[in-house]
């Protein structure tokens, strides 16, 4: 039994697979088609939503910090990522790398974990698309009634509580019309949208310096002290702890440049482009993230951001705080819907590409692996991804979702920094395309900020990844160790 679970498909098996032309998939992606990806997946509901709540719930000012540590932990991680990337350039990301490594059971873990990464994280932003889309819809005296705009777990300050998240269920039925139509008109949109964000955070940045209040960066790192969440729980605010709670709700903002590396399978040399593409959008965003939370917690307090900037919360600052730039607040705020929108394309494009690997694989049923006959893309895992994620963005909170995703992520990464380890010691001649560098230092470094972040995203978080895995296990010895491929190959 144990044997079965740590079969690893050989290197041969899974290139060879990838060489499949009835199911594979068209190859249009080049370097900078790939960064474009990863920056489309990176700046969206992390940075326009979830700053705010990590400075209110979490760290304060120190939320710059956060974003440090978070993307200290994603650097190394981005490391072993894009190590394995340049070795085993198949679709799948992270979990393709560990069945050719630590084995099934490990990439099971992985590829089910990836469902918080890529499904809740597409449900996060949905949910933050509809808070911005009410916001623009203000400007007009429009606004979508409050129930039909919020899940039944959250309450209005003058005490409505929400049905259904109509506007989040929207965007997702947009944004798969537009997957199941293919990759290569996606990237293009994609790429329109990738610059507008990049020149909307530039904006603030430049614009916003200028009415930064040093009172609101007094002091940088708040005293230690227990709060309420809105959800009621306690949480730990200020402090070494408010930081690493912050840094693991920010660290959703970093989520997506492994998005990078499920479009393997659409790269035209996966080798080469796959390691610029995710150190890169990396990279890049990382500069943004830093100067912009500065900006933001310094136009606003941070606890603006618990009541009355609780949503859409740059909008929110620029409108109160910055006199004369209504103009931006606008701008701003219809660049968000656009942003928000290419952040869920990239994550359910990673999540249908997931499936595909773990159908051929027979991990999950073979519908995963359908390809359309003439878009070429798997428009049934398309459907029946819009279903269930939309379940999700309708009628659970955006922070239940966000803090899903991000611990998710979290444990992914570690299980690949341990990855990368491995296949060093167990193959070390294999080629690889790009080598971590100071192995295994980056990715013990990476394990132990990954890990510190999920400590820091407390208990409850913890507790929900212990039954998404428990659900994950289930199926694993009902259904997919019986109809591995891998393990019928070897009867
Ligand atoms: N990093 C992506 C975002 O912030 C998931 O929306």
């Amino acid at each position: 039994m144990l044997s079965k679970l740590f079969k690893v498909k050989p290197l041969s098996k899974l290139l060879e697979d990838s060489q499949d032309q009835s199911h594979s998939l068209k190859r249009t992606l080049g370097p900078f088609n790939l960064t474009l990806l990863g920056i489309g997946a990176i700046i969206g509901a992390g940075l326009f939503v979830r700053t705010a709540a990590a400075a209110a719930d979490h760290a304060g000012a120190a939320v710059t910090i956060s974003y440090i540590v978070a993307a200290v932990g994603c650097a190394f991680a981005g490391l072993c990522y894009a190590e394995f990337a340049s070795s085993i350039p198949i679709a799948g990301s992270a979990y393709t790398y560990s069945y050719a490594t630590v084995g099934e059971f490990v990439a099971w873990i992985i590829g089910w974990d990836l469902i918080l990464e890529y499904a809740f994280g597409a449900a996060t932003v949905a949910i933050a698309w509809s808070e911005y889309l009410n916001k623009l819809l203000a400007n007009w005296n429009l606004q979508i009634p409050y129930e039909w705009s919020h899940s039944p777990f959250e309450t209005s300050i003058s005490g409505i509580v929400g049905i259904v998240n109509l506007p989040a269920i929207l965007i997702l039925v947009l944004v798969t019309l537009l997957l199941i139509r293919g990759t290569q008109q996606s990237a293009f949109i994609n790429g329109i949208i990738v610059v507008i964000k990049v020149a909307i955070v530039l904006l603030f940045i430049v614009f916003g310096w200028s009415f930064i209040n040093p009172i609101n960066h007094t002091p940088m790192i708040p005293e230690p002290s227990i709060i309420k969440s809105s959800l009621g729980n306690d949480i730990s605010f200020g402090g070494v702890m408010g930081i690493l709670g912050g840094a693991g709700v920010v660290f959703f903002a970093f989520i997506g440049f492994d998005a990078v590396s499920t479009a393997a399978q659409e790269a035209k040399n996966p080798k080469r482009d796959m390691p610029i593409g995710i150190l890169a959008s990396l990279a890049i965003c990382t500069v943004l993230y830093i100067l912009f939370s500065y900006v933001l917690t310094g136009i606003a307090n941070y606890t603006d951001f618990r009541i009355a900037g609780k949503e859409a919360s740059v909008t929110y600052a620029i409108s109160n705080y910055m006199p004369g730039f209504e103009w931006l607040a606008l701008l701003i705020t219809i660049a968000i819907l656009a942003g928000f929108s290419s952040v869920i394309l990239v994550m359910l494009l990673g999540q249908t590409r997931v499936f595909f690997s773990m159908a051929r694989d027979g991990l999950v049923p073979s519908v995963f692996s359908d390809v359309h006959p003439k878009y070429r893309t798997p428009y049934k895992s398309n459907i029946i991804f819009f279903i269930f994620v939309g379940l999700f963005a309708g009628f659970i909170p955006g922070s239940v979702a966000g803090d899903m995703t991000s611990i998710g992520t979290l444990f992914a990464f570690v299980l690949v920094c341990v990855g990368v380890w491995i296949l060093r010691v167990k193959n070390p001649d294999m080629p690889r395309g790009f080598k971590t560098p100071l192995v295994p230092l980056v990715p013990i470094l990476g394990i132990i900020v990954c890990a510190a972040m999920i400590y820091g995203l407390g208990a409850e978080n913890w507790m929900r990844l212990g039954v998404w895995l428990m659900i994950g296990f289930v199926i694993y010895f009902t259904y997919s160790i019986k109809n591995s491929v891998l393990q019928k190959d070897s009867k």
